[in-house]
C-alpha cells in the first residue's frame, strides 16, 4: 500500500513557522494583509475563500473578502483593484476565479499590480517564475506540491514526471519548476488532446493529475513504484454527508494505491498545500514591501 503524503501535516508544520515570522512582522509594524475579491455566488468558489481569510486570520494576518455582485461591469472591478492596489495596508491581492463569462479574466488578472500578486498569474509574475527569478510570485498550487515533494523526499534529479492538464493555474508553472535546476526531472506534459494517455502516464515516476475528472486515472495507467499527486478537487453526491456531496481527485484513489509508492488524498493532499503557499505568498509580499 501506498506511502500517504498528508498535506494537512506538512502545512501545519509551515504554518507554525509562518505564524512565528507573522509575529516578528507584527512587531516591527507591519501586519501582512490579503484581500480577496470573490464576484458572485459560486458555492465552491466560496468556500475556498472562506477558508483562505480564515488561514490567514489564523496566523496572526489580515484576511478580508469583498463579495462583488454577478453582475459587476469591468469597470467597478477594476476600481475596486485599484483601490487595493494604492492600500498600503494590503499585501496581497487575490481575484477568484473562475470569473462569470462577461468579465475579461486576462485583463482582471493584469490590472492587479505585480508586488501584490500573490497568485503569481499576473504575465510580469509568470514570465519571472518562468526564468526562474528569486523575485517571482510562484503560484500557490505548483508551489505547494514542489514543497510537498522537496518534504517528502521524493527524488527528482533524472525522473520522469508527467503532468496531465496545460492549465495556466498548475501544470505549466509546476513544468517549469520540476525541469528547472536542482529538481532537474524530465517533464511530460499532455493534455485532452493527447493520444494514448496511458502511454505517457505507465511511463511516470511522478505522475501530476491537474484536469478535475473523477476517475481519469485507473490503475492500469500507472507503473509500480510511482508517487502520485492528485490535484483534482471533484464534488460528487453523497446523501451521507451532511453537505450532501464529498470531495474526490481524478485518480482512482483505492486501485492506484494498490501500485504506488506514495500518493496525495483527496481531500488533505494538494488543498492544504495550496492555501499554505497563499499565506507563504502573502508573508513574501509584506516582506518584499518593507524592503
Ligand atoms: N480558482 C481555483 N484555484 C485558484 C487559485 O489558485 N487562485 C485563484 N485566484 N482562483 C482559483
Amino acid at each position: 500500500m501506498a506511502r500517504i503524503i498528508d498535506g494537512t501535516e506538512i502545512s501545519r508544520v509551515m504554518r507554525e513557522q509562518m505564524a512565528q515570522e507573522v509575529a516578528a512582522l507584527k512587531a516591527a509594524g507591519i501586519t501582512p494583509g490579503l484581500s480577496v475579491v470573490l464576484v458572485g455566488n459560486n458555492p465552491a468558489s466560496q468556500a475556498y475563500v472562506s477558508s483562505k481569510t480564515k488561514a490567514c486570520e489564523a496566523l496572526g494576518m489580515r484576511g478580508q473578502t469583498l463579495n462583488l455582485p454577478e453582475n459587476v461591469s469591468t469597470q467597478e472591478l477594476f476600481a475596486v483593484i485599484d483601490r487595493l492596489n494604492a492600500d498600503s495596508s494590503v499585501h496581497g491581492i487575490l481575484v477568484q476565479l473562475p470569473l462569470p463569462a462577461h468579465l475579461p479574466y486576462k485583463a482582471v488578472l493584469e490590472h492587479i499590480h505585480p508586488d501584490k500578486d500573490v497568485d503569481g498569474f499576473h504575465p510580469l509574475n509568470a514570465g519571472l517564475a518562468f526564468v526562474g527569478d528569486p523575485r517571482a510570485f510562484v503560484p500557490c498550487t505548483p508551489a505547494g506540491i514542489m514543497e510537498m515533494i522537496r518534504r517528502e523526499n521524493i527524488p527528482t534529479r533524472g525522473k520522469h514526471a508527467v503532468i496531465v492538464g496545460r492549465s495556466l493555474i498548475v501544470s505549466k508553472p509546476l513544468a517549469s519548476l520540476l525541469m528547472a535546476p536542482g529538481p532537474d526531472a524530465t517533464v511530460t506534459l499532455t493534455h485532452r488532446h493527447t493520444q494514448d494517455l496511458a502511454s505517457f502516464t505507465r511511463q511516470a515516476d511522478i505522475l501530476i493529475v491537474a484536469v478535475g475528472k473523477q476517475n481519469l486515472i485507473t490503475a492500469d495507467m500507472v507503473k509500480p513504484g510511482v508517487v502520485v499527486i492528485d490535484v483534482g478537487q471533484n464534488r460528487v453526491p453523497d446523501d451521507s454527508s451532511p453537505r450532501g456531496y464529498r470531495m474526490v481527485g481524478d485518480v482512482d484513489y483505492a486501485a492506484v494505491s494498490e501500485k504506488a509508492e506514495a500518493i496525495t488524498p483527496v481531500p488533505g493532499g494538494v488543498g492544504p498545500m495550496t492555501i499554505t503557499m497563499l499565506l507563504a505568498n502573502t508573508l513574501q509580499a509584506a516582506r518584499q514591501m518593507q524592503a
